[in-house]
């Protein structure tokens, strides 16, 4: 579309959403991923984990604490508990009765509206998460959505290997938080698509070398008009904010 032409001069990178539009609006919740839509980001990020009942939700930290008003493990907790938790009045009133939403919703919310960048949150504590993000991708028929508008990510490297023999062709990203070796690189570029790496790890030499490997780079998490400065020197493919309003 002509926006979508304009908005590509304007920023030379893809903009992602981190935990939606979670600078204004409760992090993860359909206000903050509306908000994000109607920002115009080309991505929004979201993390999910299992109930106690296997159901995929949407939510970044294992417990439940910091925002919702519940208490202790997510994975404690049946599908039908956790949709009784208000996940909005933490950040303010104006948003309370946010709730925890399920994956399903997410899919069926913004599909042709914005791509998923799905970001499996520790998989290792959340046995055969894998196998059931696969089945319900299917179910949504993944491979109908446009080409990389639905990427998965996560720092567990064993999880995104599973993931890319579950779903030959998703595009994966692994998620890198430490200076990482070449070997290491090489290993992560055999399956997937992105490493996507913390704002403060990016130099030319390392970058140059993903490149070299085929391997796109999302940069994350930018909150301040510095650090996209900073990273505005290079050439990445797309980058995380909290505060979309930076890109503007
Ligand atoms: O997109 C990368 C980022 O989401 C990873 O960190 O803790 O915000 O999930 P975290
Ligand atoms: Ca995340």
């Amino acid at each position: 579309s002509a926006i979508g032409i304009k908005k590509q001069m304007e920023t030379p990178f893809k903009t992602i959403a981190h935990r939606g539009a979670s600078g204004y609006c409760p992090e993860n919740t359909q206000a903050a991923f509306d908000l994000a839509v109607e920002m115009d980001a080309d991505y929004i990020e979201l993390d999910l984990q299992l109930s106690k009942d296997g159901e995929i939700v949407v939510i970044h930290d294992l417990k439940l604490d910091r925002t919702t008003n519940g208490k202790g493990r997510v994975i404690d907790y049946t599908y039908k508990e956790l949709r009784q938790l208000d996940a909005g009045s933490w950040y303010s009133n104006e948003f309370a009765g946010e709730k925890i939403l399920t994956f399903e919703e997410v899919l069926n919310l913004y599909r042709n509206k914005i791509g998923l960048l799905i970001e499996l949150k520790k998989p290792s504590a959340n046995p055969g998460i894998e196998e059931m993000v696969a089945s319900i991708l299917k179910k949504h028929n993944w491979e109908s959505w446009g080409k990389n508008q639905i990427i998965i990510q996560s720092f567990e490297q064993a999880a995104m290997k599973k993931m890319a023999s579950l779903l030959p062709g998703l595009p994966i990203g692994v998620l890198v938080n430490y200076p990482i070796k070449k070997n290491e690189a090489e290993e992560i570029a055999r399956y997937a698509e992105y490493l996507n790496l913390k704002w403060t790890l990016v130099n030319k030499k390392l970058l140059s070398y993903l490149a070299a490997h085929n391997l796109k780079t999302f940069i994350w998490t930018v909150r301040t008009k510095k650090e996209l400065e900073q990273i505005r020197q290079y050439s990445v493919e797309g980058i995380a904010t909290d505060y979309l309003k930076l890109f503007k």
